[in-house]
């Protein structure tokens, strides 16, 4: 594949869709969406307006550490706080699909359909890819930025049209855009990162202290984790308790698990034989975090699991 010449296609199909309108995208900081961002802004210019919405389920340091690397490159990224608004409608849900369904409805109704009342934008750019579109449409998972696929009419529902410019790359692909656009390494090899963000790794119901829990166990994970390298590493906060001991007490605790995998593109997955002693560092770590008395190494490739847990 061509990848300068994809970009130069891409580039031009974005203008001659877009015209003398205006267009917003979100940028997560993963590889799509900086991929998006550049072609858009390339495209467009400031007729582009880039987001960041802050939904409180990003990691730690997130919001801040990528709108500084778009201002590193010039790109103009606005945060936006809709912190609140993610956890109302993630209250009270225990069912992934309907997690996932919330963070739609919000993303979309709500938060995108603001802004592109308040910039007047006729388009949203988003960063859909081709295993997105087929694990949404084979049933496997409905990936939260998928919307026509699902029959859903984005300009009849909330008002925008969309545009898809990676609809035919797989992320591999996506990774030799990034990098044929000049992106820095941390963008480019930044391991995948799902969009529901860190409410794909809480089984259960997402509340500010679960979300606090799991991001703690993140931090360290990835920080472990970072020479590995590996496809992706997670760390995810199980619905379950288990008993333990603290203090010579009986402690009714959180548990969580760690997953390691070796992918290309993350249709299939296998496990990596991580050194006990890193395991162990880990696991100690772990249930340092307040109220977490268990650690657990999922050795479960995909199929049969999934790479998240939600
Ligand atoms: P699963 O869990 O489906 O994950 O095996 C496959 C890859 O996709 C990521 N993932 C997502 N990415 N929106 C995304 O942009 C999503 O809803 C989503 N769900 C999962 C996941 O991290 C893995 O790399």
């Amino acid at each position: 594949m061509d990848y300068a010449q994809f970009i130069q296609q891409q580039i031009e199909a974005i203008r001659n869709t877009v015209g003398e309108a205006l267009a917003i995208n979100a940028l997560s900081g993963g590889v799509d969406s900086a991929v998006v961002t550049v072609l858009g802004y390339r495209a467009l210019g400031d007729r582009l307006k880039t987001f960041f919405v802050d939904n409180a389920l990003m990691r730690h340091g997130e919001p801040e550490s990528v709108v500084g690397t778009f201002a590193e490159m010039g790109i103009p990224v606005e945060l936006i706080d809709a912190r609140l608004e993610f956890l109302d409608a993630l209250r009270g849900l225990h069912d992934p699909e309907e997690k996932r369904q919330a963070i739609t409805e919000t993303f979309y109704r709500k938060v995108f359909a603001r802004l592109v009342q308040q910039t007047g934008a006729k388009f949203l750019l988003h960063g859909t890819i081709l295993t997105d579109i087929e694990e949404t449409v084979a049933g496997i998972k409905r990936q939260h930025n998928i919307l026509s696929q699902l029959g859903i009419d984005p300009e009849k529902q909330y008002g925008y049209k969309v545009i898809e410019p990676l609809q035919t790359l797989r992320k591999d692909d996506v990774r030799q855009v990034a990098r044929t656009l000049g992106l820095p390494p941390q963008v480019v090899s930044r391991i995948p990162f799902p969009g529901p963000a860190l409410a794909a790794r809480i089984v259960g119901e997402v509340t500010p202290q679960r979300l606090e829990t799991v991001r703690a166990a993140t931090a360290i994970v990835e920080e472990e984790l970072a020479d590995s390298g590996a496809f992706q590493y997670l760390a995810v906060l199980l619905g379950d308790k288990a008993t333990g001991i603290r203090d010579g007490k009986r402690e009714y605790g959180q548990i969580i698990v760690v997953r390691c995998i070796h992918s290309t593109d993350a249709r299939t997955a296998t496990i990596v034989e991580l050194p006990w002693e890193k395991l162990h560092r880990i696991c100690q770590r772990i249930t340092a975090i307040p109220g977490v008395n268990r650690c657990l190494y999922d050795l479960t490739p995909k199929p049969p699991a999934t790479v998240e847990y939600v």
